[in-house]
């Protein structure tokens, strides 16, 4: 019987270290031996705070920046060894004002990477202006990218790592300054692209984009992986149980007593007039915690899982100690 092997992950990472070393400083080690796997097919994000590496990690899977040591392969091609291979796979967006020609038109500064791509003319113009047409630009398309906006700079910037009609699109915050509905468009436009059987590694600080987006997220801090797995297994382990809200509530002395179980943990919010009360016990637990709750004459209540917001707070914030929390979801 034929062996079968499994189609090669989007991004393969087996303890990836990148150490930055600035003349004159200590060194940065911005990568801190990361092991991730992201499979191929639907929309991966990557989200932590400020510095903790993403874009280093991003640099690396196009080929932009070397890894210090470990190893990394796009949809099977390692970054290093095979780096031609995997920029023919992948298409980059990384934001800001780099890498467009504001001088140029949107339509010259696409038609500029079709030719850097090695396409023909014909090609060229129906992929062009079909890519103009996409991302809303279509009115604009002759104007100078120097007098865009920066949520349509973004767009063009998107456009660009479309032109390649690539399997993998690495988006480096993707919807920044973008307007709400241009960053709704975005997202839609982000289905579309998984839909027709593209992978999308993005990163966002944005945790309602990557809810509403992402098919898995990973946790990145200070250059190391603290949790990875769909939007559902993050929430479900950080919960650990169920969270309850109790809202209205001004003064949450009265339902101290009652709620003093084991297992039990409350947090007031007195600005917004919150009280959460996270279960780790079982439905008995859950009845109980409902049953005082009823008692004190609280009557509206919300349950369900912390959003990921919460779940990125809980990962990335520090414990009682001061320690950072960590875990991994999955394998
Ligand atoms: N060229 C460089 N030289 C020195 N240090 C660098 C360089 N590039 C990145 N770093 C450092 O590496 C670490 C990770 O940076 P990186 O840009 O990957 O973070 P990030 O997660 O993308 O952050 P942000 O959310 O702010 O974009 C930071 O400490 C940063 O200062
Ligand atoms: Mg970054």
């Amino acid at each position: 019987m034929a062996a079968t092997t499994s189609p090669p992950d989007a991004l393969h990472l087996e303890s990836l270290t990148r150490v930055f070393t600035p003349r004159g400083k200590a060194p940065v080690t911005a990568l801190d031996g990361v092991d991730l796997r992201l499979p191929a097919g639907g929309v991966h994000g990557l989200l932590g705070p400020n510095g903790a590496g993403k874009t280093t990690l991003c640099k690396i899977a196009c080929t932009v920046l070397l890894p210090t040591s470990g190893r990394a392969s796009v949809l099977g091609f390692d970054v290093v060894r095979d780096a031609a291979e995997v920029r023919r796979e992948i298409g980059i967006v990384f934001g800001g004002e780099r890498g467009l020609y504001g001088r140029l038109s949107a339509r010259e500064n696409l038609e500029f990477w079709c030719a850097m791509h090695g396409l023909g003319r014909r090609e060229t113009r129906t992929r062009v202006s079909a890519l103009l047409d996409r991302l809303g630009l279509a009115d604009r398309a002759d104007s100078l990218v120097e007098t865009f906006s920066r949520g349509m700079k973004q767009r063009v910037h998107l456009a660009r790592g479309l032109v390649a009609d690539p399997p993998l699109l690495l988006l480096d915050e993707p919807t920044v300054g973008m307007d709400p509905v241009s960053a709704h468009d975005f997202r839609a436009l982000v289905g579309e692209l998984r839909t027709e059987g593209r992978t999308v590694v993005l990163t966002t600080h944005d945790m309602a984009e990557a809810e509403s987006v992402c098919d898995t997220v990973t946790f990145v801090d200070h250059g190391r992986v603290v949790g990875t797995g769909t939007p559902g297994d993050v929430r479900g382990l950080l919960a650990r149980g169920s969270r309850i809200r109790v809202h209205d509530v001004a003064d949450a002395r009265a339902l101290a007593g009652p709620l003093d179980l084991p297992g039990v943990l409350t947090t007031h919010d007195p600005a917004r007039r919150t009280l959460d009360v996270d279960v780790e016990g079982g439905q008995d637990v859950v009845g109980q915690v409902m049953a005082a709750i009823l008692a004190a004459g609280h009557t509206s209540v919300t349950a369900g899982p912390p959003s990921l917001e919460e779940v990125y707070l809980g990962l990335l914030g520090t414990d009682g100690d001061g320690n950072r929390r960590g875990m991994r979801v999955g394998s």
